[in-house]
């Protein structure tokens, strides 16, 4: 059995606890600051967005880079994100950087060669169309793209970004 006075202590901490959270559910009741939401988006339909999406994992574009906010877990590779990739590249430079025998002839890589964006070249010319209408597809909302592009400057460089 417990002790009249551990009994009251348990009582003084139920009540605690509900006016603790009763106060907070008041203040975020108040908070008035509307949730922003997800800054990316594409301009695509949903089975253009499904289509490429098939060749991103196909050709292992997620074991360096994130879309939509998601990386792979086993993934150690400091590539810049691709989400909102429309907003800095567009398609012809997209279509000719997925071509190009050497990439890094277009963005120098600080990496090492293992991490680099490797060439795809060779595979067909309809993929890289697709993903390159689709990377150019991605947009980020007005309020994010200062983030973005802090973030990307800073993957892609590995300096501090100063604006
Ligand atoms: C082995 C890791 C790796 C894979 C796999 C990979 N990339 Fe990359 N990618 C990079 C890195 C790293 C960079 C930055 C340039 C560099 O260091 O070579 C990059 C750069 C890019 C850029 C330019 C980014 C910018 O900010 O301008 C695009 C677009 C891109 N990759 C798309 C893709 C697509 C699409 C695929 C799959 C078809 C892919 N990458 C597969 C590592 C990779």
């Amino acid at each position: 059995m417990m002790k009249k006075g551990e009994k009251w202590v348990f009582i003084g901490l139920g009540i605690f606890a509900v006016v603790v959270m009763a106060v907070k559910g008041f203040m975020i009741s108040q908070d008035d600051e509307v949730d922003p939401g997800i800054p990316f988006y594409t301009t695509v339909s949903p089975e253009f967005a499904k289509k490429a999406s098939v060749l991103y994992r196909k050709y292992n574009c997620r074991d360096c880079h994130s879309l939509w906010g998601i990386r792979s877990i086993m993934q150690a590779v400091p590539a810049p994100s691709l989400d909102g990739m429309g907003e800095f590249r567009d398609e012809a430079w997209l279509y000719d950087y997925l071509s190009a025998k050497n990439p890094q002839s277009i963005i120098p890589s600080r990496l090492k060669r293992k991490y680099q964006m490797p060439s795809f070249a060779e595979i067909p010319e309809a993929d890289r169309r697709m993903l390159a209408e689709y990377f150019s597809s991605l947009k980020i909302e007005d309020w994010y793209l200062e983030e973005a592009t802090k973030t990307r400057y800073e993957k892609l460089t590995g300096k501090e970004y100063v604006k």
